[in-house]
This record gives C-alpha cells, structure tokens and sequence, in this order.
C-alpha cells in the first residue's frame, strides 16, 4: 500500500489546477495517505522545494486560477543530470509515486522519471485542449468563456463601427481554442494550424458577407497558424497582423487587430473545469493507490479512464473538422 505521493504543476498554467490539486490531496487523506507539495515544477524538484500539504492547505482554492505550487519550465530537467538530482531528491522525501498536473512536456519529464523507478500519473491540465485520448484539458473550458466573452464584446464595436477584426488567440501547435471559440463567436473565418487555409479564400468569404449586407467580420487565428501570406507580410511576426495586413491590402475595408494573449491563461475555473479536475485529481490517486503508473486520465464520453501515458502521447490529437465546416457554415449568411 502505497503511504506517501508527490503532487507537482509544471509547464503553462491552466485553471483548474488548484482544483486538481486540492482533489489530490483530500483523495489521499481519505484513504490515510500523505502529500507532499513541490513548488514550481521540476526546476523547483531539482532545487528540492518539497512541502508537506495537508487537506487545509487547500481551503478556498477550488475556484482559483493559476497555481498554488506555482509553476516553471526547466531545462536543468530535461540533462541526465538534473533527473538524477530529481529523483534523488523525491526518494528522500519518501515520495512513492507522483501526480504530475501539466501538459505533454510535463508528461515527458514523468516518464523519465518513471524510467528512474518513480511511479507516475499524468492529469492532462493545459488551456491548449492538445492531449491526446482525452476530450478535455483542464483548463480548456475556462479558457474558451474567456475568449468568447471577449469576441462578443468585439463583435459590439465590430458592428457599430462596420469593420473586420482579426482576433489571436493561443495555442502553439493546436487550434482548439481557435475553432471551439470560433464557432461559439460566430467568426466568419477561423484559420488554425490543422487546417491549411488560403488568405484569399478569407477575403472571399469577407467580400461575399459585404455583398449580402454584412460589413463588419471577426476572423480568428490560433497563434499557431501559419499560412503563406506573401513575401509583403512575412516581416511582421504575429500570424494575427500578418493576416490583418493581408485582409485590409487586399480588401481595403478598415481591420484592426487583438492579440489576447496571456489573459486566456487567467480566471477562476469554469463550473466544467472544477468539476472535471476533482474527477481527475481523485482517479489519480487511485491509480497510484492500485500501483498502476505511468498512465494519464483522461475523459471519453464524460467517463473519467486512464490510459498509458507513452501510447497516449505517441497519438495525435485530431481536430473534429464537422466543427470547422459547421462554424463556416453557420456564419456565412
Ligand atoms: P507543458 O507541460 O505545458 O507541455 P513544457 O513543454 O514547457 O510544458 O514542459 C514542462 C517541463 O517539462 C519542461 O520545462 C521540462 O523541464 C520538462 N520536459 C519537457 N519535455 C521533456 C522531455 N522530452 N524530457 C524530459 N523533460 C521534459
Ligand atoms: O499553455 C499553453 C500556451 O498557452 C500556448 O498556447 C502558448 O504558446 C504558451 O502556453 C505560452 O506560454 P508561456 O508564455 O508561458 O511560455
């Protein structure tokens, strides 16, 4: 039976991850086992900040973005070195498995350190909604009202103001974030990294709505987009000012661009967000508890599973694109 484990938040910050990390704790308190709390990712592993946590130690935090255990990236982490020193330092603390609260980053790290003998459970928490054999991330849910709360309040001054707004959002490598918030705000184009888009066929789009009487249109563009958009443009470095700078050239109508930016990252939890955090934070603690590791949870069909954590991150995350054909669908009249 296992007596101690190690909670840890590593990589972006997502909300919920308090609300996961308040489930780990009171899961493992329930079934008599102890926390140990490491602050500030594997940068603060290797430099070992590891804290005993108790169930008080996470009163009034369910409902609070960022992370109580802060977080950190760590190149220390990824050298033979540093998870030596990582995991000396968790068999000193007693540590017999650890929760790692993170994104696919966070998850390579725990299986080096799965590969040194430590027992590992990922909790998939990132706003990107990019893991694999999961529908959700935590995070993703909150992120999503943020982003659509602000593409409504731009389509008010689009309206009024009768002109196209090119709003960036986040996501590196993946355009979840683009396409769900897309389709909720009623964006005219949504051009994300999965699906190659031709800058010409947006300002088709923008030109036939002028013609059918609409003269304001919102496009909205993961950061990770990365379309070919001429040698006039490729200067400017944010794929948002760039398809900006495309759209007003060639249709002359008034553009004006929003970055939003770390601001998704922020907030409390959404209601789906702290509940799908208590979920994982307990199925975790029960994996190690049935001395399974190295796996994630994940949630399929709204059942919280598990699933190894090297098949799942061997898989790609797909894009529905019946969502990306819906949203153009539904705002092109
Ligand atoms: P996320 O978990 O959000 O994807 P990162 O990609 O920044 O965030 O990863 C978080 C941390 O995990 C990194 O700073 C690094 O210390 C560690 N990490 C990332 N990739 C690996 C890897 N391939 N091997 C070992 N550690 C890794
Ligand atoms: O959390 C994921 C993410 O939000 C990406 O979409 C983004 O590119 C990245 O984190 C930025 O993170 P940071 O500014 O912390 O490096």
């Amino acid at each position: 039976m296992i007596r101690r484990i190690g909670v840890v938040t590593s990589g972006g910050d997502a909300p919920g991850m308090n609300a996961a990390v308040r489930a780990v704790i009171r899961t493992a308190e329930n079934y008599g086992i102890s926390v140990m709390g490491i602050m500030r990712g594997y940068h603060g592993l290797i430099r070992n900040e590891i804290f005993e946590l108790t169930p008080r130690s996470v009163a009034d935090v369910i409902h609070r973005g960022g992370t109580i255990l802060k977080s950190a990236r760590s190149k220390q982490f990824t050298t033979e070195a540093g998870q030596e020193k990582a995991v000396k330092n968790l068999q000193e603390a007693g540590i017999e498995g650890l929760v790692v609260i993170g994104g696919d980053g966070s998850f390579q790290g725990g299986l080096a350190l799965q590969s040194k003998g430590i027992k590992i459970v990922g909790i998939p928490a990132t706003i990107d909604n990019d893991i694999p054999c999961t529908d959700f991330t935590i995070g993703f849910d909150t992120a999503l009202n943020t982003v659509v709360e602000a593409i409504n309040k731009i389509r008010d001054t689009a309206t009024s103001h009768e002109r196209v707004y090119v709003v960036e959002v986040m996501g590196r490598n993946s355009g979840y974030i683009a396409l769900y918030a897309g389709l909720a705000g009623g964006a005219e184009s949504i051009l994300i990294p999965e699906v190659p888009m031709d800058l010409d066929d947006v300002v088709a789009r923008i030109e036939r709505s002028y013609e059918l009487g609409k003269a304001h249109s919102i496009i909205v563009v993961a950061e990770g987009f990365n379309g070919d958009l001429g040698p006039e443009v490729q200067s400017e470095q944010s794929p948002a000012f760039r398809v900006g700078s495309y759209v007003k050239e060639r249709t002359g109508f008034e553009t004006r661009v929003t970055i939003l930016g770390h601001i998704q990252r922020g907030g409390s939890p959404s209601v789906f967000d702290q509940i799908l955090a208590s979920r994982m934070g307990e199925k975790a603690v029960r994996l190690l508890m049935q001395d399974k590791s190295g796996y994630m949870v994940g949630i399929t069909n709204n059942e919280i599973n598990a699933v190894g954590l090297e098949y799942a991150l061997a898989q790609e995350k797909q894009i529905d694109l019946s969502f990306y054909e819906l949203a153009h669908m539904l705002s092109s009249s």
